[in-house]
């Protein structure tokens, strides 16, 4: 999730795109660049770091122009650093590109580009779009975006500039990635968002899907990517900065829960293809027979990312016939670990800096382990400590509680246990071919779940007064349960504990009584019939209980006093669903405390201190 800043008109671009950038950083700081163009030239200026790095780059010589992109990035592709930092350029320096998303085929791109004697100066996707847009230029910038925009797959918002097209600045957006024009009086902006705007303009027009933007001082020109016009007009904004930070969500998690559905396609992109039934995960670093040889699979995480790592227990057992273990990261060097070379080691964390986790890398290092890493940030130290690293790509995080980064690290263990699967033999290629079909419907099931917040809403009122909770789950639905309890304790302040169902009668169901919201987790599956027996239990000691299960299930509706129906999906990938009722009961309970659900009490986004 990066920030893109451009400007046309009649002030120094620099004065509209660095304060833009500086609104926009909670989009990404990995690194910040700029190009601006004036007398048939580009500058282009970039540093590693957040925006301040850039501004003192340029303070004594800023760049000159009416015409300028600017970007901060989130890096997907490529460690963080001054050469892959945006805006990129072409061979001969002649136009600049600013990009945000993904662009799925850029190996392939890259390598065609290369024999056509492209010469390529960083690790980004990105680049690929500023050699494509030069392999056509001689169509003139607007053709020239146009026809590199339909050899891109992916989702990706761009903005480009030519040092021989003065006076226009081209925008195109693919899928998910938002580009918003602002309109002023003889001038013009784009954006990724609008708080890069409000400084400047509340007039903004929304780009849409496959939509090509042409921003000259007089004005857009709007037309599809294959060329026919579009007639939009600008609405006027009424957010103040804060809320379009948040996109007009009230809390930064409630962006980022719905922010899933992306997150999640974000992170399955390049690694699945849906026709051919394939998973790919290059960043392992390690050949099949590697994996094949494997003793065991060891994670290691903290908090939600320990519970993705038990799910990931679940998928790598059942698909790859692998041993693992699960330790939380501060216990794994105190057990005196029987660790070697024939143990992978998985950390699995959002942040990439938890004190733990890296405590736990480091020991199993010690003992010979091969490590890959799943992580959120790009260049994070737990990324360049592994031997290899499996990004998620949810973009950035900003609420303490993590959300979207959990569905996509449940995303990163089901690849892990498929490919493992495959190359230790243990998995037919039907099996894979559907498992990878669900994975690519998960998007689109999610925003049928994140359709059901206000309900979701209704449902967490019956918590709003509770100091208690009990959360409940089977098999793959047990770690779950653990993570619903977690988010209700450190949003709404409320205790919570997950437990396995079929511990329920060794001890916590002394607890239930009709003050306890009991939430069980039931989907149909292998496990469902010993759940509603365990929701007659609770009810029978006047417990009440919210169920989480599958759509259509009307049997569990006689049996719960409340259902939150979710759509089914394969049993292994039920999890990623079942999360987000989860999420926004916690949410919305801790609203309704008044909490503050970004930024919960005594917790830290990452907690780098043992
Ligand atoms: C999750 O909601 C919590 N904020 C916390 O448990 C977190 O998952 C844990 O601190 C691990 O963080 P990491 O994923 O960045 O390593």
């Amino acid at each position: 999730m990066c920030g893109i800043v451009g400007y046309v008109g009649h002030r120094d671009a620099m004065s509209v795109i660095l304060p833009g950038l500086r609104r926009l950083e909670y989009r990404g700081y990995d690194s910040a660049g700029i190009a601006t163009a004036s007398d048939g030239c580009l500058d282009v200026r970039k540093k590693t770091g957040k925006i301040a790095a850039l501004e003192m780059a340029v303070a004594g010589d800023p760049p000159r122009g009416t015409l300028g992109i600017g970007h901060t990035r989130w890096a997907t592709h490529g460690r963080p650093s001054d050469a892959n930092a945006h805006p990129h350029i072409d061979c001969l320096a002649g136009l600049a590109v600013v990009h945000n998303g993904i662009i799925e085929n850029y190996r392939d791109l890259r390598k065609t580009m290369a024999a056509e004697q492209h010469r390529f100066r960083s690790q980004t996707d990105t680049e690929v779009i500023a050699h494509l847009i030069e392999r056509h230029q001689a169509d003139g910038l607007v053709s020239a975006v146009s026809r590199a925009a339909r050899e891109l797959e992916g989702a990706y918002a761009i903005a480009c500039i030519a040092a021989d097209a003065p006076n226009t600045l081209v925008a195109l957006r693919r899928g998910s990635s938002p580009l918003v024009i602002g309109f002023g009086q003889g001038e013009m902006f784009v954006a990724s968002d609008v708080p890069a705007l409000l400084g400047c303009t509340r007039e903004i027009l929304v780009l849409e899907e496959n939509e090509i933007a042409i921003l000259t001082p007089e004005g857009l020109t709007l037309r599809s990517v294959d060329g026919v016009p579009v007639r939009r007009h600008p609405t006027t904004v009424r957010w103040d900065q804060e809320a379009a930070e948040k996109s007009g969500y009230p809390h930064f998690m409630l962006k980022e829960i719905f922010e899933q559905p992306e997150a999640v396609r974000n992170t399955m992109c390049e690694r699945v293809d849906p026709q051919e039934g394939h998973v790919q995960i290059p960043e392992l670093g390690l050949k099949d027979r590697d994996l094949a040889g494997l003793s065991r699979l060891c994670f290691v995480a903290c908090g939600t990312s320990w519970h993705a790592a038990l799910v990931g227990k679940y998928l790598v057992e059942a698909f790859a016939r692998l041993p693992v273990d699960v330790d939380v990261a501060s216990e794994f060097r105190y057990r005196r670990p029987v660790v070697d070379s024939r143990v992978l080691t998985v950390p699995i964390s959002q942040s990439g800096e938890t004190a733990d986790t890296l405590a736990a890398l480091r020991e199993a290092k010690d003992h010979g382990s091969r490590t890959v890493a799943i992580c959120n940030v790009v260049g994070s130290s737990l990324a360049r400590e592994a031997d290899g690293v499996v990004y998620t790509r949810a973009g950035i995080e900003i609420g303490v509680a993590s959300t979207k980064a959990f569905t996509a690290q449940l995303i990163a263990v089901t690849l892990m246990a498929l490919k493992l699967g495959l190359a230790r033999n243990m998995m037919d290629t039907m099996f894979v071919r559907q498992t990878v079909k669900a994975l690519c419907e998960l998007p689109d099931l999610l925003s049928v779940v994140l359709d059901q917040s206000d309900a979701i809403r209704r449902v967490a009122a019956r918590f709003a007064d509770c100091d208690h909770a009990l959360y409940l789950g089977r098999g793959l639905n047990f770690p779950l349960a653990l993570e619903g309890a977690l988010k209700l304790k450190e949003i709404s302040y409320i205790h919570a504990e997950g437990y396995p169902a079929g511990e329920m009668k060794h001890g916590p169901i002394a607890l239930v009584d009709s003050r306890m919201p009991v939430v069980a987790i039931a989907p149909r599956g292998e496990t469902y019939h010993k759940m509603a027996s365990n929701i007659e239990e609770i009810k029978a000691r006047d417990g009440m209980v919210i169920a989480v299960a599958t759509a259509g299930d009307e049997e569990i509706h006689a049996k719960a006093d409340v259902v939150i129906s979710v759509p089914a999906t394969l049993e292994w990938l039920q999890p990623v669903l079942n999360a987000v009722p989860l999420q926004l009961l916690a949410y919305h309970a801790g609203v309704l405390r008044g909490c503050d659900v970004d930024q919960p009490r005594n917790l830290a986004k990452s907690v780098t201190v043992e």
